[in-house]
């Protein structure tokens, strides 16, 4: 799978793709992520990505010419599943969403940024706007680089332990369970007996009673449907 992500700040999410399971996603050839520098496609002399709003009302908006320019490239050199614009008004991220990404060949995502983008970005070039929460930042790309991360780590081969995405909270609609690892007795805070017993059957058990226990005290409105 590969993902172009396209901002105005490369540098702030550079690093986050070049750690951890990211990095060797990319290192086995499972995932390609590659950074794209909206300003390398301006044309005039100071290379501005951003110009004053029509009808003057406050803040500096992303100007259309260079994300289309890039954009138009990037689609004349392979078929996209989906441009998307990460933006505080889009449809919610979550599991579900990750998971049909993961299927994806080829993926755009447009970070937002400044007060807003000229809108025909938004009604002409991308495909979908999305959203990791209610609550506004800075920038996308914290939020293309949550997205990112979600979709990459379930590409079969990205954990190395097949089970573990399969297991996390949320996969199944439940809440994780709880783990824990050795010492089996810290300062008298001591691990349930039954991981200690080597009854297979009776932890699996424990576990799915822990997740169930655990999401309706802290997510009830999981188990509604
Ligand atoms: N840009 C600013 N805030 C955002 C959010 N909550 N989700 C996605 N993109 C954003």
């Amino acid at each position: 799978m590969r993902i172009d992500i396209l901002t105005v700040l490369p540098e702030m999410i550079e690093g986050f793709f070049n750690c951890s399971i990211m990095a060797r996603a990319q290192k086995k050839g499972l995932a390609e992520i590659v950074i794209h520098n909206i300003r390398d496609y301006t044309t005039d002399k100071h290379h501005k990505t951003d110009d004053y709003p029509f009808g003057g009302s406050a803040g500096m908006v992303m100007k259309i010419e260079p994300i289309d320019r890039l954009i138009t490239k990037l689609k004349s050199e392979r078929d996209y599943d989906d441009v998307i614009f990460t933006s505080p008004d889009g449809e919610r991220f979550d599991q579900r969403m990750a998971n049909s990404l993961s299927l994806c060949n080829n993926l755009i995502i447009l970070c937002g940024h400044f007060k807003g983008i000229d809108y025909r970005v938004r009604e002409h070039l991308i495909t979908r706007e999305v959203s990791i929460g209610d609550y506004v930042l800075t920038g996308g790309e914290l939020a293309a680089a949550a997205i990112a991360d979600a979709t990459v780590r379930l590409i079969p081969g990205v954990l190395g332990d097949v089970g573990s995405a399969l297991d996390d909270s949320f996969q199944d609609g439940l809440l994780d369970h709880p783990v824990y690892t050795r010492p089996a007795d810290y300062k008298g805070w001591c691990v349930p007996e039954i991981l200690l017993s080597g009854n297979e059957a009776l932890i699996r058990e424990w576990e799915l009673n822990q997740q169930i226990a655990r999401t309706r005290r802290l997510r009830p409105d999981l188990l509604k449907d």
